[in-house]
């Protein structure tokens, strides 16, 4: 398991550390922008990994004896505010990160960055993307959010701080870029945790978007149903 490739793939995953909840932000004045920062620890080694892989691609790197293309990790890595994993724990990275490229160095990984400090405990960031730890530096989209990070967009910057070849474990240190829905704003009125405990005004926003959307079908539906008859009866009575 203490494979070169293993232990820059766990480097790569394990850094997220603390979330400092930094208002030191907006690094784009037109928008909102939250900026998270913490370390990833992503461990393989020892009696209580947090990194377990779970399937063992047939193909095995290229120079190297670690997991091939289609090897696959869990995770369930505790996130910090530094580098050394004694310091505050700001959440966990769970989810997933599989050898996606033939090539070797190339992981997607899935993941849900769930936040348990402060006002953010509860609420959790998505994020989806390539990470090629080749990289110095991997950025992968934020695909949505929960809680405080509802409708959330945004990106995260991943680079290795340290790995161990030897074990494959590894220290992610993380930058995460997240603003909410249209403008950016958080909605006050949801709680971190999101859920069957929200308010009215987000409910009323729910049904606002799935009435449209009905409206916006119907005329789609006639349409096309009205297209069908005449096409039907052009080929059946050649009229
Ligand atoms: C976060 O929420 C959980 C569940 O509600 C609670 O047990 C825990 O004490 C909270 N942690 C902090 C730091 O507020
Ligand atoms: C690891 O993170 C610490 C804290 O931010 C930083 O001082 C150090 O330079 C980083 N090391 C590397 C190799 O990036
Ligand atoms: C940022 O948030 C403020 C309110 O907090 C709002 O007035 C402003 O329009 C937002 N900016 C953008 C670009 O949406
Ligand atoms: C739904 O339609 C109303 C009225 O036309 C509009 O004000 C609102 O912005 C629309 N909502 C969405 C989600 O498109």
């Amino acid at each position: 398991m203490a494979s070169p490739f293993l232990h820059l793939l766990l480097l790569s995953l394990s850094s997220i550390s603390l979330l400092k909840i930094s208002a030191d932000t907006t690094t784009d004045s037109s928008s909102n922008t939250t900026h998270l920062h913490f370390f990833i620890h992503d461990t393989q080694s020892g009696s209580n990994p947090t990194a377990v892989q779970v399937t063992t691609g047939p193909t095995k790197l290229k120079g190297s004896t670690g997991p091939g293309f289609g090897s696959m990790f869990m995770i369930d890595d505790p996130l910090t505010e530094s580098p050394d994993i004694t310091s505050n724990t700001v959440g966990r990275a769970q989810g997933f990160y599989a050898h996606a490229g033939l090539s070797g160095t190339e992981l997607l990984l899935s993941a849900n960055i769930v936040l348990t400090g402060g006002d953010y405990n509860g609420s959790t960031i998505t994020v989806f993307g390539r990470d090629n730890y080749a990289d110095s530096v991997r950025e992968l989209p934020v695909i949505g959010g929960s809680g405080k990070f509802r409708m959330a967009r945004g990106y995260m910057l991943i680079k290795t701080n340290s790995s161990n070849l030897a074990t494959a474990d590894a220290v992610l240190d993380v930058d995460l870029y997240v603003s909410n829905g249209e403008n950016g704003v958080v909605d006050e009125s949801v709680p971190p945790s999101g859920g069957s405990t929200s308010t009215g005004g987000a409910t009323s926003k729910t049904t606002g978007a799935s009435s449209n959307g009905s409206i916006l079908l119907c005329p789609n539906y006639v349409a096309i149903l009205v297209m069908s008859c005449f096409l039907a009866k052009h080929l059946i009575f050649g009229i």
